[in-house]
């Protein structure tokens, strides 16, 4: 357990800096701790939502005196003349007092980069064992998050069983294309997708916004030669354009591209959002990245658009590396999961004749994972307690 072992004003009584026994130091602004004080009159103690406005907080709020207090400290606020207590834990946890981010573009260090160097394995567990037991399904939830790709194996061979998959962690996203859709070879397909042609890695549907921030592929049939799936790191393809061509990424962060899909009948999705998206500090928060429905950029001034076109070609080129691509092939009952914010999929091309391959294929939401995910961590935090 985290202790607190220093603590002292700071710029007269504005901040605190505070020392902890794992050696890490932070300052806390007075009033950046008022706000989120933890006691029963700030915050709910039922449901933990904040009961006061940033108003009801006085602006001349300054840190009359601060201690170590139960492992924590003990803050008193001038001018209210109150006391609150703040955690050890709590403070590491939350603590914002880091050095400033170094260039303009970075990953998110909950994020593990990867190519294909990747162990598929590593990423896989099996389906009747993740079902059963909540603290397999706690670490195959925890790959998807770190490494966005995640894979289980000997799940049953039954018409929408990748819904059982989804029931694992949360719920379905129902789309256009129905709960779930169907890839398989048809005689006149509406999309590429569809058909035994083999497909650039993509992300999918890029026209949606809010695009689908998990796909989940469920394989029921894979006789036929080739039609192996691969998935790419779009975020390191992202840094790798980066390291080679700064000035080229920030382009395709800069400026949206666009998106378009016209199903037949009465569909038609589009979507104005860029091809790498970044925070205001420069963290990379999203790849977008499909050749079959990225409709004309127009939001490209004509001076950057030679410079833009050759960036994203060479991220196209990283993306088709072969060095990036993690392969396998999926048999019946297997299924693959990506954070479609992040990873790209795509397969080899495959023969139509003499075996088939079915998917089944569903779009989900990562909220609810990582809530999931987030609600597995603290029960195996309370159970070891
Ligand atoms: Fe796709």
């Amino acid at each position: 357990m985290t202790g607190v072992i220093g603590v002292e004003r700071y710029e007269d009584g504005n901040a605190v800096k505070i020392a902890w026994d794992n050696g890490r130091t932070a300052r806390f602004h007075a009033i950046w701790l008022r706000d989120n004080a933890l006691d029963d009159q700030t915050r709910s103690p039922a449901n933990g939502q904040r009961l006061i406005t940033l108003q009801d907080v006085p602006q001349d709020t300054r840190i009359a005196d601060v201690r170590l207090a139960g492992g924590g400290i003990d803050v008193s606020f001038h001018p209210e003349g109150r006391t609150m207590h703040f955690p050890a834990g709590w403070l590491l946890d939350n603590a914002y007092d880091r050095l400033p981010a170094t260039g303009s573009f970075r990953i998110s260090p909950d994020k593990d980069v990867w190519d294909g160097s990747l162990d598929a394995a590593e990423v896989t567990d099996d389906f009747g064992e993740v079902s059963r037991q909540p603290q397999r399904l706690r670490k195959w939830l925890a790959h998807v998050r770190r490494f966005g790709f995640a894979r289980l194996c000997g799940g049953p061979v039954e018409n929408g069983a990748l819904l059982d998959v989804v029931k694992l962690f949360g719920f379905v996203r129902e789309t256009n294309y129905g709960k779930w859709f169907e890839v398989r070879t048809e005689i006149n397909p509406s999309n590429l997708a569809y058909t035994g042609l083999g497909l650039q890695a993509h992300t999918d549907n890029p026209y949606r916004d809010p695009t689908p921030t998990l796909q989940i592929l469920y394989c029921l049939e894979n006789s036929a030669e080739g039609g192996d799936s691969l998935v790419i790191d779009g975020f390191c393809a992202a840094q790798r354009l980066y390291q080679e061509d700064p000035g080229g990424c920030m382009l395709l962060a800069n400026y949206c591209a666009r998106f378009e899909y016209r199903g037949t009948g009465d569909v038609h999705l589009f979507s104005r959002q860029p091809m790498l998206e970044l925070s205001l500090n420069g963290e990379l928060t999203a790849v977008r990245f499909n050749n079959r429905s990225t409709a004309p950029i127009t939001d490209v001034p004509y001076d950057d658009m030679p410079a833009y076109y050759a960036a994203y070609r060479r991220l196209g080129e990283i993306i088709d590396d072969p060095a990036m691509a993690v392969k396998f092939k999926a048999e019946p009952g297997d299924c693959f999961i990506v954070d479609n914010t992040r990873v790209l999929h795509g397969r080899t091309g495959y023969a139509s004749t003499g075996g088939s391959r079915w998917l089944q294929g569903c779009y989900a939401d990562m909220d609810g994972l990582l809530s999931t995910l987030s609600v597995l961590e603290q029960q195996t935090i309370d159970d070891a307690a």
